[in-house]
Formats: structure tokens, sequence, C-alpha cells
């Protein structure tokens, strides 16, 4: 099939790449001229395991082609999937659609033949029924049709999640559509993916759902890490013997920092907006957003019991990212710590294996260290923010000759045990 993504963000990447892969004609568009000439050099803007060998290979087979040309991409295509970003609008909880409807008005001057139109980018319920009268204002409803397909792509994971998915999720109002739909994921369901059907609005709703429902599985575990830190129990034990449970599910009960990135602070507060607007009350999520808005500063707390005094204390901090094998800092909960060690005083060297990041260029005591070991030789603390496999290996005692070393271990990646062995203070969470 042939197949057009608008916008090369995250989604809209990752989704074109794989779709050529299964053997479509894709052709990803973007208005930023220079992203577009480094991808048709093979060259991508993100960090994405796998992601690179995948766009040479199929650029190469001459399935994927980049361009800078909306019009020309729509008329040659038979699948439109809006793949911009929806941020949270300045000063309030909502999405900003502006991206998608501005893209919609762009494709309603193109369309010269039947084209399926759809949302890969998050979208709140009934953004398809405005999509579907933007376009209708310039295209006869016959040509064209507005679905629903969201993303379950984690940063990271990206390619597995697409090839291996859980569920293709798909919402469409129409016989046609929903039939080309199936067609065009026939790969996927073949190889055991379940396929959801339902109406536009459902889809919409069943992304954010998702999203919201995943932050408060994590934001539970993390409310009841701290119940065990003052309990005396470790919170891995709980993870194990409640996720044994089918009913309950072990993925997702990791306790750790804050949740961050671009999707879960994102989408609760976008889901609760929605609701406010339909007169619902989602205060279960609000009390997640909440909960996660508190971590930061329990963490902090956490931190001063176990520093005691920061003033030219050397702390060394692994990994910056809101979380293992991306380079996102969006909504890291290290934006908030490094900056707050910094102001008392701490001496702050940090690794992370995606390079250094222009967010802590004007931090005071804060400097870039170019390998786990330049990290934390001579360090008085270490903190373990972020769960590469990089630092699962790593020999403490060797690395460090100070006697009174303290780890905290955010991530929980160590046995607590083993390292109070080599002589060293451990903290991890809910432990
Ligand atoms: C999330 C969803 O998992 C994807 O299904 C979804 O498609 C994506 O958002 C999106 O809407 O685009 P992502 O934000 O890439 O994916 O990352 P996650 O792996 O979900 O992690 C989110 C945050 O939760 C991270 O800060 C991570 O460290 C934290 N987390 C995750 C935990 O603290 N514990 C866990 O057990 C799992």
């Amino acid at each position: 099939m042939k197949l057009c993504m608008i916008g090369t963000g995250y989604v809209g990447l990752v989704s074109g790449v794989c779709f050529s892969d299964l053997g479509n004609d894709v052709i990803c568009v973007d208005k930023d001229n220079n992203k577009i000439n480094n991808l048709k050099n093979g060259k991508i803007p993100i960090y994405e395991p796998g992601l690179e060998e995948l766009v040479k290979k199929n650029i190469k087979n001459n399935r994927l082609n980049f361009s800078t040309n909306l019009k020309e991409s729509v008329r040659k295509s038979d699948i439109i999937f809006i793949c911009v970003g929806t941020p949270t609008k300045k000063n309030s909880n909502s999405a900003d659609l502006s991206q998608v409807y501005s893209v919609g008005k762009e494709i309603s001057k193109s369309i010269n033949k039947f084209k399926i139109i759809i949302t890969k980018s998050t979208v709140p319920v009934t953004t398809g029924d405005d999509l579907e009268k933007i376009i209708s204002k310039k295209v006869n409803k016959r040509l064209f049709s507005v679905v629903s397909n969201p993303e379950f792509l984690r940063e990271g994971e990206a390619i597995r999640d697409f090839i291996y998915p859980d569920r293709v999720v798909v919402g469409s109002n129409e016989e046609k559509s929903k039939k080309i739909l199936r067609n065009l994921y026939s790969p996927l369901i073949s190889k055991g993916a379940k396929y959801v059907s339902t109406n536009r609005r459902a889809a919409e709703l069943i992304k954010y759902a998702s999203n919201a429902f995943l932050a408060t599985k994590i934001t539970f575990i993390n409310e009841i890490a701290n119940l065990c830190e003052k309990t005396g129990i470790d919170v891995e034990d709980i993870s194990i013997g409640i996720g044994l449970d089918n009913r309950i599910g072990s993925r997702f009960l990791r306790a750790g920092p804050a949740y961050g990135g671009s999707c879960f602070p994102k989408d609760t507060k976008a889901i609760v907006s929605t609701a406010d607007k339909f007169k619902s009350n989602l205060s279960v999520i609000k009390s997640v957003i909440k909960s996660n808005q508190n971590r930061s500063d329990l963490l902090l707390k956490r931190l001063h019991s176990i520093i005691k005094k920061f003033n030219n204390k050397k702390v060394s901090f692994l990994g910056v990212t809101f979380k293992a094998n991306t380079d996102d800092m969006r909504d890291s909960s290290s934006l908030k710590i490094i900056p707050y060690l910094s102001k008392r005083g701490a001496k702050i060297k940090y690794y992370d294996p995606t390079g250094s990041k222009k967010e802590f260029n004007n931090v005071k005591n804060v400097e870039y260290a170019n390998s786990i070991q330049n990290c934390i030789s001579g360090s008085d603390v270490i903190i373990i923010h972020t769960e590469w496999n990089d630092f699962k290996s790593i020999n403490f005692r060797k690395l460090s000759k100070n006697k009174k070393l303290i780890i905290y271990d955010m991530r929980n990646i160590f046995s607590p045990t083993k390292i109070e062995k080599l002589g060293i203070k451990y903290f991890g969470i809910g432990r």
C-alpha cells in the first residue's frame, strides 16, 4: 500500500520505517528541510536502538522516501497518517491540537481520490469528528474517511513494540476503511497481534485510558514503596507477589523516581481536561498526577536523610534521561534533582550513555564525565537514576577508593546485600 506519514518525530518516523519494512511504499513528510535531508542520507534525529539500520535498509530497497512536499506526497498516497505533536497547551492542561488541524487543512487541498486519513498522534476524544468537519469544508465526504489508530510504542523499545504489539487498535465509523486497515495490519495479525476494531471515539479514548492506567499502576507501586521504606519490606517482593496475579500483571510495577517522558505527564493531564469538558470527574487520575508531582519532593527529602550535608559532597549521577534506552530528557526527574543538589553546594558529575545534556550547561557545579569510571571515581555518593544495562555490572569497590561510599539506587538494579558486602552503604527505593 502507499502510505504517507506527516511528521517525522518519534511516532511518524518509527511507524513509517516499520510500515516500509513490512513491504509498503512509505513517504515520510516534514517541514524541516534539514531533518529530511539528513534522513535521506540515513541519519536519524532521535536515539532509538535498531532504527538507523532499518532506515538505511528500506531506503536501499526503495520503499522508504522522505519529502518536504506535503501536497505531492498526499496525492501519491492511499493512507495518510497524521503524526504531529500534541503538546500540552500553555497555561492549560489540555492538548494543543493546532498542528493536527493545520495538517488536516493542508491535506484537504490535495485530495484527488479516496484517502484514509488517520490520527496516529495522541488526540482527545472527538478530535476525529472535528478533523472530519475541517476536511469536508473542501472535500466531498465520499472521498475520505477519518480514522483513529493510536500508537503504543515505548521509547527505546519502539521497533519491537511495532512488530510484536500486544494489540492494534483501529477506530473507524466506516466499513470500507475498516477493511483496508485490517489488511494493512495483516502481517502483524498473522504473527499473533490482537486486532481491536472500534468506533473512532473509542479508539481515541483507548489510547488515553491506557497511558493513564499505566501511570496509575506506576504511581500505585511508588506509594506502596513509600510504605515499604517505613516498614522494612522490600517493594520488589511486593511487585512479584502481586504481579503474579494474572488480574494484576507484573509489568509496570517497578518502583522508581517520578514517572516522566513525553507521554504520561502530558496525557494524564489531557484526559482529565477532556473529562472536565464533559463534566466527568476522573478523580483517580487527578490524584495520580498529584502523587507523581509530589514524588520528586519526597525523593529529595530522602536524599537529605541519606546525604545529610550536601556542601562540597562529590555526587556522581548515573543516567539523566527519563528512562533507559532513550536520549529524551522531557519531564525527567533529574531536571529537579541535579539543580537541587547544585543549589545546596554539592559537586556533581554526571554520565549518560547518550552523552551530555544542554539542560545542565548553566547549572553551577555540574560537570559531564565521558565514562562511568570518570564519573564515579573519587565520589562520596553515587545516584543511579536510570536502569541502563551499562550500569548493572559496575564494580564499585574497584572504581571508588572512598571507604564511606554511599549508593542511592533509584531503580533497584542492585542487590542490597551484595553491595553492603563490599562495605558500601546502600539505599534503594522501597527497600
Ligand atoms: C509510554 C507508553 O508505555 C507507550 O505504550 C505509549 O505509546 C507512549 O507512552 C506514548 O504515549 O507515546 P514511554 O513514555 O516511551 O511510553 O515510556 P514508558 O516505558 O512507558 O515509561 C514512562 C515512565 O514510566 C518512565 O519515566 C519510566 O521510568 C516509568 N516507569 C515505567 C516506571 O517508573 N516503572 C515501570 O514499571 C515502568
